[in-house]
């Protein structure tokens, strides 16, 4: 049988141009994630780390959210506007977190620990948002844990942001859920041990969701905005970075209206020959994809109602816990 032909794209010379006149005629914000390409982060209304996009997400007006960033995020913010559109680059732009975390499965987890209160990651999927009692972020978990002071908790669904989360509160009897990020576990200890040596007075600051090997090498572990943050205003002029490295442009932008630079480095990964350390999930999202979605209004993602209505109390908890 016949192959049938590709379907014609019809894509505008100026992509930028085309973006900029959709979402104005769309009347829809773009909200995307620290770790999007350049140009999109660019192109975007607000950047944020995931607790700020959940923050703008539930503040938005707008008739249409274009959503640059992964599904989970996406669902946040669909679970937040029930009413509105919310359209993606591409749907099939997951998370390891989410994905290593099945619905089913953590329904039967949580069933082993009667009584505990569920305290889940932003990064999973709206079921699993919808059996939790409370979400959190990289940058206000160790706030959300001590929420549950003297209660039994599970913690879903990252075992590294979990270890340092357990620390920071003095809590030793997380119950945890044994997930984690493909990107951030790819940092290796023992490269970066080499690599400060070579960068004597580098300051080096790192993600939660990172191997605790990795972590006990940091001055700083912080969500992505509080990377950037403390990238901007550290006083050292080299920076060894263990997170994706989109987060390198808003640390160059802020520096440059500062009239300032500084040497970036990502920290080194276990394998040389990949680039293992760029989410392949984020990095799905292109300029091209978001001017479809924009024009065509499509992809969506979708919430089943019954899902917001319960995955939206723990979200809305956190919101009103992090003002
Ligand atoms: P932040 O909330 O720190 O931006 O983290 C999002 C994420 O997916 C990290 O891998
Ligand atoms: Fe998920 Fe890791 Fe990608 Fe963040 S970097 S979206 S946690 S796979």
């Amino acid at each position: 049988m016949a192959e049938s032909p590709p379907p014609v794209l019809d894509l505008p010379d100026d992509l930028e141009a085309a973006i900029v006149a959709l979402k104005r005629e769309r009347n829809a914000v773009l909200l995307a994630h620290y770790y999007q390409d350049d140009e999109i982060q660019d192109l975007a209304d607000f950047v944020g780390d995931s607790l700020a996009l959940a923050q703008a997400a539930a503040r938005v007006e707008a008739d249409v959210i274009a959503f640059c960033g992964v599904h989970f995020m996406a669902e946040t913010a669909k679970i937040l506007n029930p009413e509105t559109p919310v359209v993606v680059p591409d749907l099939e732009a997951g998370c390891s977190l989410a994905d290593g975390c099945p619905p089913d499965a953590f329904r039967a987890f949580i069933a082993e620990h009667p009584g505990a209160k569920v305290l889940s990651y932003i990064n999973c999927s709206a079921e699993v948002k919808a059996l939790s009692d409370l979400i959190c972020t990289s940058s206000n978990a160790v706030e959300m844990v001590k929420h549950f002071q003297g209660e039994k908790l599970i913690f879903a669904p990252d075992r590294h942001l979990a270890r340092w989360v357990a620390r920071e509160s003095g809590r030793d009897d997380l119950i945890v859920w044994q997930g984690a990020c493909i990107v951030h576990e790819q940092f290796s200890a023992k490269e970066l041990a080499k690599l400060r040596i070579r960068h004597d007075g580098a300051e080096v600051l790192a993600h939660p969701e990172c191997d605790q090997a990795v972590l006990d090498q940091a001055d700083f572990i912080a969500s992505t905005t509080g990377i950037i943050r403390r990238a901007v205003e550290s006083p050292a002029n080299t920076l060894i970075i263990a997170t994706e490295d989109g987060v390198f442009h808003q640390i160059r932008k802020e520096l440059a209206q500062a009239g300032r630079t500084k040497e970036l480095i990502q920290a080194p990964g276990m394998d040389e020959s990949c680039a293992c350390n760029r989410c392949p999930f984020m990095r799905l999202n292109t300029q091209e994809k978001l001017y479809l979605a924009l024009r065509d209004l499509e992809p969506q993602v979708t919430v089943a109602p019954e899902i917001i209505d319960r995955a939206r109390k723990p979200l809305e908890l956190m919101l009103e816990l992090s003002r």
